[in-house]
Parts: structure tokens; C-alpha cells; sequence
């Protein structure tokens, strides 16, 4: 039996948190779907189409990469997609309360989705998108810990608005 599992997340933007999870699911699962929520934060810093388009291009070389977005409960899409596991990535223990909540009530709603949980690499595991893009727009240096890709799109950002 194939192992497809699904990695969910809003992605704005995506981090090298998020890269080192996609490659140690990437390494353990057959395939990895990176699905993006849609409309899950009421003003994105990057829209859909950016967050997908920058989510492949950073995967163009991983063929069991993909990516793709969905709307609705995380357990409809992977049950839609035939997947049978939901890759969450655990940092530290104040994500934990949060991430059993969804483990738990995914389970509830659909009892043959596993969520599997992944530690990133220490020197992410106090990264988010939130402190990154926040970071970032008080002029602080984020290099390394996001793409080279996401580093200049949120430059491209900032000089349309200076
Ligand atoms: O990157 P995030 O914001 O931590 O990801 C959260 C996400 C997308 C995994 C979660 O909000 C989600 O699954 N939303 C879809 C709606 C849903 O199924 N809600 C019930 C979860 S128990």
C-alpha cells in the first residue's frame, strides 16, 4: 500500500520549518500533498496564487512534492485526495495543546486519518510565519530562515510600499 499524506497550513509564507517538515515527509511518505488553506487568514500578506506558486517552485525538484490548496474541513480534502495521513509539524510544547485539539477532532470526524507528528530541525523549531513576517516588517534580518525565493518576495513586497 502507497502511503499519501497531506501537510496543511496557511503558508504565509513558507518557512524553512515548513521545507524541513515537507523533506522528512517527503523521505518517509510515497508522496506529500502541501495543501494551503483558502481564506485562512482574512488579509494574507501573500495571496493564494503566490503562496502556491512560491510552495513549487522551492519543490520543483521533489516529484513527490505536491502542491495544492483546499477549503472546507482538512479531513473532507483528504478524504477526497484518498490520503491517508495528516503531517503536522510539533516545535515545541506550546504547539502541542492545540495540535491534540485538531489530532483529536480530525479523528473524531474521520476515524481513518492518522495525524503523524514531525519535529523540525532545532535551528527552526522557534520559527513561524507570524514572527517572520513580523520580523521582517520592522526592518529585522530574516535571512536562513526562510527561502532565498520567500526572502525576495517579501523585499518585492516592501518596495511597493515605500
Ligand atoms: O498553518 P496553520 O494555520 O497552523 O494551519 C491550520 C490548519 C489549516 C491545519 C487548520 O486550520 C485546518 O485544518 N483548517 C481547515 C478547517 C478544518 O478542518 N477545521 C477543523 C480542524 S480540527
Amino acid at each position: 500500500m502507497s502511503t499519501l499524506a497531506v501537510y496543511p497550513g496557511s503558508f504565509d509564507p513558507l518557512t524553512n520549518g515548513h521545507v524541513d517538515i515537507i523533506e522528512r515527509g517527503a523521505r518517509l511518505f510515497d508522496r506529500i500533498i502541501v495543501a494551503i488553506l483558502v481564506n485562512a487568514e482574512k488579509s494574507p500578506l501573500f495571496t493564494m496564487a503566490e503562496r502556491v506558486e512560491i510552495a513549487r517552485k522551492v519543490f520543483t525538484d521533489h516529484p513527490n512534492v505536491e502542491v495544492d490548496t483546499f477549503e472546507g474541513l482538512l479531513v473532507d480534502y483528504v478524504a477526497k485526495r484518498r490520503a491517508n495521513v495528516i503531517v503536522r509539524g510539533l516545535r515545541a510544547v506550546s504547539d502541542f495543546e492545540y495540535e491534540f485539539q485538531m489530532a483529536l477532532m480530525n479523528r473524531r470526524l474521520n476515524s481513518k486519518i492518522e495525524t503523524v507528528f514531525m519535529m523540525p530541525a532545532e535551528q527552526y523549531s522557534y520559527i513561524s510565519s507570524r514572527l517572520i513576517k513580523e520580523v521582517f516588517a520592522l526592518g529585522g534580518r530574516v535571512h536562513g530562515l526562510v527561502p532565498e525565493l520567500v526572502e525576495a518576495r517579501l523585499r518585492e513586497k516592501q518596495s511597493v510600499r515605500m
